[in-house]
């Protein structure tokens, strides 16, 4: 590290800020995935949730303050006792434990959302971040919509938090309205008026409604901030936050302009990123910096000329600083279990020598129906292999009648707990029919939120990936993947592995888990 100046720190918020946004839930187990893998990344403070919010946000973060090893784990409270309570239960066990709590700034939302003065805003303050600072050291205030703040009010106010016992200052650019320049002003300003503002660390928190996020952030910067809040591919409320993934690889990448170092792992970056799209369902846009599929394509003539004379003459990065290893023909029926496991490690696999086992069958399977098998084939496999490790029910047979004349039917052959049933169903389409007969053998009460295909790799015999979300009666919610050369079995299977989750959840004896024996 060239100085402590110039370390930035990374705040986390996929699991909180991102959630956040319209159908981003995360189940309990995928948060633990995320956050174990964010921890082994290098981020500095993980997000891990808002605990008042609900039970399972609270379950969530508790969880992850327990076994997070070397990051901080922030839990997020309004300014309101409840919240910053809960937050601190939540985060007890942490090795690290913060508690962000924040509160509104700006005269727009103290006039409507509010309805307070900015003396009662002050009083605020001071009163809320005493009481966080009883329950734990590491207190991060937040001033919301900061960005709108008159210059004085927002000095004011940090100052008041700082003097309660706030050690990081958090300023947000809450509603994207921002510019570069701005924002880094704001900080500079801040910082020389406030008493004592040598004695927190300043954080940055964009959001990208303008499209300005990463520049912001980067901005702030330069106005003195030395944490840097953001999310994996970018998610978050309406139009998103900054994206972790960019913020990394331009300080990596600039470094002539942006003399900033962070503590993360970039060869870790496109993983992260599938990791979230996976979990969340959001795909990435192929055009995404960083982790899009395209970030480092060369299409045009010109373009792959020069790469071929010499790769910096169209790249500023190289394609394995952040993980990617170019996608290429890598094994094929003939290829062994060693090859495999190799193939694996190269990856960024661990998985255990049971889950090997069943993933190099499935290998075995897919190389005898699909002629070339691609890193994005065997990512899929394995990521599927993982989800099904304690399945009750699996796919066995599926035979689909589709086309112009309907209506499209599905016999379907389970297996349920070592006994066959097999059932045959119409549908409103051959999906719809695949999924009928699945209920007709397994009734139950869970409603699909979200179907979604996606091609693992290019060519008409590509895998077909796919997500299926269910929510259970209490508003659990499960999300199953699987892939095949068939989209229908991979839909079928993908149902079938979120059914399989919410009945793990729930215990092996469950009734509303249960084969129709008649059609056996
Ligand atoms: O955008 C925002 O202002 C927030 C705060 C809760 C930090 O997410
Ligand atoms: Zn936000």
């Amino acid at each position: 590290m060239s100085s402590d100046k110039n370390r930035v720190l990374i705040f986390d918020t996929t699991l909180r800020d991102g959630e956040q946004c319209p159908g981003a839930t995360m189940t309990f187990e995928e948060k633990l995935e995320i956050a174990d893998f964010l921890d082994e990344m290098g981020v500095d403070i993980i997000e891990a949730g808002f605990p008042i919010a609900s039970e399972g946000d609270f379950e969530a973060v508790n969880a992850i303050a327990k076994r997070v090893k070397r990051a901080t784990v922030a839990g997020l409270a309004r300014a309101i006792n409840a919240d910053i309570d809960r937050a601190g239960e939540a985060v007890k066990a942490a090795q690290r434990g913060r508690i962000h709590t924040f509160v509104s700034t700006s005269p727009i939302h103290l006039a409507h959302q509010m309805r307070k003065s900015e003396a009662e805003v002050l009083d605020i303050i001071a009163a809320t971040v005493a009481r966080a600072r009883n329950l734990v050291e590491d207190i991060e205030w937040s001033a919301m919509d900061a960005t709108r703040t008159p210059i004085e009010y927002l000095c004011r106010c940090v100052e008041t938090a700082i003097r309660a016992g706030a050690t990081t200052i958090n300023l947000p650019d809450t509603v994207g309205y921002a510019t570069p320049d701005e924002y880094r002003d704001m900080f500079r300003a801040v910082r020389a008026r406030v008493p004592d503002s040598d004695k927190a660390i300043f954080s940055v928190h964009c959001h990208d409604d303008l499209g300005l996020a990463v520049a912001n952030s980067l901005g702030g910067l330069e106005g003195g901030a030395r944490q840097i809040e953001c999310t994996i591919n970018g998610i978050g409320e309406r139009a998103g936050n900054a994206a972790l993934e960019e913020i990394v690889m331009a300080i990596k990448t600039r470094g002539d302009v942006l003399p900033y170092e962070t503590g993360i792992d970039n060869r870790m970056l496109t993983r992260a990123s599938k990791l979230v799209s996976a979990a969340t369902s959001f795909p990435v846009q192929y055009n995404k910096a960083i982790v899009g599929r395209n970030a480092f394509a060369h299409e045009s003539g010109i373009h792959q000329d020069g790469m071929l004379k010499n790769t910096q003459t169209y790249e500023i990065m190289t394609p394995e600083s952040v993980g990617v290893s170019k996608t290429s023909l890598v094994m094929g029926k003939h290829s062994g279990r060693n090859a495999f496991r190799d193939k694996l490690k190269q990856l960024g696999y661990e998985i255990s020598d049971n889950q090997l086992e069943d993933a190099f069958v499935r290998f075995k399977a897919l190389a005898d129906r699909k002629k070339h098998i691609y890193d994005e084939d065997i990512e899929a496999l394995v990521d599927e292999n993982i989800a099904t490790r304690e399945d009750r029910v699996k796919v066995l047979n599926l035979l689909v009648v589709a086309g112009t004349n309907g209506p499209q039917s599905a016999v379907l052959t389970l297996d349920i707990d070592g006994q066959h049933h097999t059932r045959q169903a119409t549908g409103n389409g051959p999906v719809d029919a695949t999924f009928n007969a699945i209920q007709q053998m397994i009734p139950h009460q869970a409603k699909l939120e979200l179907y979604q295909v996606h091609a693992v790799t290019e060519g008409t015999d590509a895998q077909a990936e796919v997500s299926v979300r269910l929510a259970d009666t209490e508003g659990k919610l499960v999300t199953g993947r699987a892939a095949d050369p068939d989209t229908l079995v991979a839909s079928a299977k993908a149902y079938i592995v979120a059914l399989n989750k919410l009945t793990s959840a729930r215990g092996a004896g469950d009734p509303r888990l249960h084969a129709h024996h008649g059609a056996a």
